[in-house]
């Protein structure tokens, strides 16, 4: 796939230079590699972070080098002998809490998985920091937490503002995680497709049952700024943060340092409950999905991350994702029935514990706490009725034909095809002479882009034939030497995340 590149210099004559890509969207371009863990290492109470040396609180689905135990180490793990990574040079550890069921009469019951999990690691172009960022790779042993096990409301405002709108309470490092994960409505049908992070708890089961009859992805991203010095901290958080706009933005002063970002997704196959009474409740007790959590422990070959990151095949804006396409991979990739087959072995403390089938209860004990509600409802709501047809999604494109202050989506009219579009306006007061308004148009391939340019506001109208949804990314490079370059991040975003979702032919 060629990559079409329009190039718009100096509207604002030696001040401002934008440089547009027109991304095609299906299959993705985009600078992240997919790493598939298939099936799982055990589903087992481990969790060497949060309870080393004992059996963790609730039952996690457990990934990645088989010497994931309670005290694993990046070493102890780099020394396992298989991982169920299709990548047989990651030894990381990866792991979430499982997803159960639990029926009307109270027993439990372990929902399936869709294949595995799969941890995306993403190098993507950050909007304000600009191009030149250079990524660490997740040092040997760095250990990372996403997400609060205990939470089971919502904090922050809801609807979620639109990105441009964020103040500082919506970009505080509690109100960034509350937002860095999501539970995606999973239905193949044309049209049905949810955007990813837009349903941050667990809908409710009617909806479940007459929507998601493929499933429930629950998704969720680690922070990706690190302080350059801990490998881990007393709540296992605070030596890494999120950057300013969850997947995009920048990296605090004291946390300098921008990791890859690392994003899982699991596809729990509620849809086999779908004609039973109950209501899916977490390992760690949670019904609302408030509660999801994720853990990393970083246990890569060593200089196989550095090659994946400084290999344009590999991470470079035009990579789709897949890591047969990374040279580095060659001879690196086992097949998925390898990966699946490399199992713990477990501590003795919980190599007897049922964890699957008909339980009586949560494996540890666990109470369930807390009740599903969506966002700044009450607790205590009735079951609604079935509803037939998925609710108009707050992402989703409007029938705009432009888009003003950085704030809309763009769908070409009448077409199936629809394009994201990053706008910025500029930290420096335009020159005085600056006409008000400027319009160039351009035609590449088979896409046509107009920018207008009003004032100080970028307005950019892209219309484009059906068939791919496009994504825009403006080279903000010109801003990052700019002292004000901070203060854009309220300015700049980008919406529509270029996430693809897998389907059935990735997953
Ligand atoms: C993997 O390691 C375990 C214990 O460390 C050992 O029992 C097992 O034989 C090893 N498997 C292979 C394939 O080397
Ligand atoms: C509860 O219901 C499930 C599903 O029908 C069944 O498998 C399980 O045996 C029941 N548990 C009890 C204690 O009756
Ligand atoms: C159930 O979920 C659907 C979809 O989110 C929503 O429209 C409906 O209002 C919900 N009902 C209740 C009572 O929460
Ligand atoms: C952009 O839109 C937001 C929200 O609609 C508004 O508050 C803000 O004033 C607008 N900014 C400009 C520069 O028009
Ligand atoms: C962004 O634009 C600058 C200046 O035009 C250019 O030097 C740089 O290579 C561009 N970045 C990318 C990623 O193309």
């Amino acid at each position: 796939m060629s990559l079409p590149e329009v190039k718009l210099k100096s509207l604002f004559g030696h001040a401002i230079a934008f440089w547009i890509v027109l991304l095609a969207f299906t299959p993705t371009c985009d600078a992240f590699f997919r790493n598939l863990m298939i099936g799982d290492t055990a589903m087992a109470r481990v969790d060497p972070i949060m309870t080393p040396g004992k059996p963790a609180q609730h039952v996690h689905h457990l990934n990645g080098g088989s010497n994931l135990d309670f005290q694993s180490t990046g070493e102890s793990l780099s020394s396992s002998n298989c991982t169920n990574s299709v990548l047989t040079v990651d030894k990381s550890a990866y792991w979430a809490p499982w997803l159960y069921f639990q029926h009307d009469n109270g027993s439990f019951e372990d929902v399936k998985l869709a294949l595995g999990l799969t941890a995306y690691y993403k190098y993507e172009i950050r909007g304000i920091a600009g191009p030149d960022v250079t990524y660490s790779v997740f040092p040997k042993g760095l250990r990372m937490l996403s997400g609060d096990s205990a939470k089971r409301t919502w904090k922050g405002p809801w609807p979620v503002p639109d990105l441009s709108a964020w103040g500082s309470e919506d970009m505080s490092q509690e109100a960034l995680q509350e937002k860095a994960m999501g539970f995606n409505c999973m239905n193949y049908e044309p049209g049905k497709n949810e955007p990813s992070f837009a349903y941050p708890w667990l809908r409710n089961k009617t909806f479940l049952d007459a929507n998601c009859i493929n499933g429930v992805r629950a998704e969720i991203i680690f922070p990706s700024c690190w302080d350059g010095k801990n490998l881990d901290s007393a709540d296992h958080k605070s030596h890494v943060a999120f950057p300013s706009l969850i997947q995009d933005g920048v990296c605090p002063p004291t946390h300098p340092i921008y990791l890859p970002i690392l994003f899982y997704e699991t596809i729990w196959q509620t849809n086999n409950f779908i004609d039973k009474s109950g209501k899916f409740v977490f390992a760690n007790g949670d019904p609302t999905g408030y509660g999801y959590h994720a853990d990393f422990i970083a246990a890569w070959d060593d200089g196989v991350q550095e090659a994946v990151r400084d290999n344009p095949a590999c991470t470079g804006l035009n990579t789709d994702g897949e890591v047969e396409q990374c040279p580095v991979f060659s001879g690196k990739i086992q097949t998925q029935a390898d990966a699946k087959s490399c199992k713990l072995t477990l501590p003795e403390a919980v190599i007897d514990e049922a964890t699957d089938g008909i339980l009586s209860g949560l494996p540890g004990q666990v109470e369930v706490t807390g009740e599903r509600h969506d966002p700044g409802s009450p607790v205590n709501q009735p079951e609604p009725s079935p509803s037939t047809s998925l609710p108009a999604s707050r992402t989703s494109p409007t029938a705009s034909a432009s888009v003003v202050n950085s704030t809309a989506y763009y769908s070409a009219p009448a077409t199936p095809a629809t394009m994201a579009i990053s706008v910025t306006s500029s930290p420096v007061a335009p020159p005085v002479n600056l006409p008000s308004t400027t319009t160039s148009t351009y035609t590449s391939g088979r896409y046509v882009v107009e920018m207008v340019l009003i004032e100080a506001i970028t307005t950019v109208t892209a219309t484009t034939v059906p068939v791919t949804t496009q994504t825009i990314v403006v080279n903000t490079t010109s801003y990052s030497s700019s002292p004000s370059s901070q203060h854009t991040a309220r300015h700049i975003h980008r919406h529509a995340r270029k996430h693809v979702p897998h389907g059935h032919g990735h997953f």
